[in-house]
């Protein structure tokens, strides 16, 4: 029997489940990685229908893999098919982390607020979380793991403005808790005007995002002091990005997030805590242009 047939080097094996998957960046990230620290893994794109999704969740240590990375639109179904869910996937009401425990049991966790947070951190170091309000535009997904993760860090005042406000109001509420004051609902009509005094400003919308509408504001009233960050990064450099950097703003663009969401899952299957790098980026980057 040849070596690598042997039980003992059989690949360990991961991958991104959605529908469609093909698009992912996921399977360029972590292939890099495995190149990179020398691991006889994989990590695939795997295309699965929603209706098969519980199915294939419910059958992944059946089938021999570490566990997946979970995208749209399976995050939300993806709650009820593990066995246990950390604090932060039941808050946020979505898990895009599945780790296969050594008992054969599902364990469920979402790391985007991490990689939002370890975004910002790396690329400013400078800013600090408690010091100013932050305005969140947007009340889709992306956005509860956002605000939850501000809130988490220390942010004393959160402005959070949508299109549409009840969407806003029950993000709020359902992720504000017994913190929720410090988030304060603004009409999308007033998301110029609550840009006065704050020290970050994220947009988590789809507006600007190569094909959509670009994001219209007035950035008059934000401080010169002011953090600018977008998680959409196609493209990288974003229009909103661009108007920030011509006034003197610190920017952070959005490819660090999903670099740094990544990091947990990697960790967890592979055993490697691996390093978000300059490389990294240009190699995910390049995998826009494909
Ligand atoms: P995700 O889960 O990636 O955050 P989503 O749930 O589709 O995606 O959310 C998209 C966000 O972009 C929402 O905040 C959406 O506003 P609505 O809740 O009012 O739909 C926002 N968005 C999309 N198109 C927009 C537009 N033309 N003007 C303003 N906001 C827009």
């Amino acid at each position: 029997m040849a070596l690598q047939d042997t039980p003992d080097t059989k690949p360990i094996q991961a991958g991104v489940i959605g529908w469609p998957a093909g698009h992912s960046l996921s399977p360029r990230l972590h292939g890099f990685w495995l190149q990179q620290y020398g691991i006889n893994g994989t990590y695939e794109a795997i295309e699965v229908r929603p209706e098969d999704c519980h199915d294939f969740i419910r059958g992944l240590a059946e089938q021999g893999m570490a566990g997946v990375n979970v995208t749209v639109p399976h995050k939300e179904m993806a709650c009820n098919a593990v066995d246990r869910l950390d604090a932060n996937a039941k808050r946020l009401g979505a898990v895009n982390t599945i780790v296969v425990q050594p008992d054969g049991t599902l364990a469920g966790s979402n790391t985007d607020g991490f990689g939002f947070m370890e975004n910002l951190k790396t690329g400013a170091p400078g800013w600090a979380p408690g010091s100013n309000p932050a305005v969140v535009l947007g009340a889709g997904g992306a956005a509860r793991a956002v605000v939850a993760a501000l809130l988490d860090a220390g942010v004393s005042e959160l402005r959070l403005c949508n299109r549409t406000r009840t969407r806003a109001d029950t993000l709020a509420a359902d992720i504000g808790g017994d913190i929720g004051g410090a988030i304060t609902v603004v009409d999308w009509a007033e998301r110029s005007g609550a840009l006065a005094g704050a020290g970050l400003l994220v947009n988590t919308t789809t507006l600007g995002m190569t094909g959509k509408p670009p994001l219209e504001i007035d950035l008059g009233p934000l401080p010169i002091t002011a953090l600018v960050n977008d998680i959409v990064y196609t493209p990288l450099m974003t229009p909103l990005l661009e108007q920030a950097k011509n006034r003197g703003n610190a920017i952070v663009d959005g490819i660090g997030m999903l670099l740094h969401q990544a990091r947990p899952g990697f960790r967890q299957w592979f055993g490697v805590d691996a390093d978000v790098t300059d490389a990294l980026k240009a190699h995910v980057l390049a995998g826009l242009d494909q």
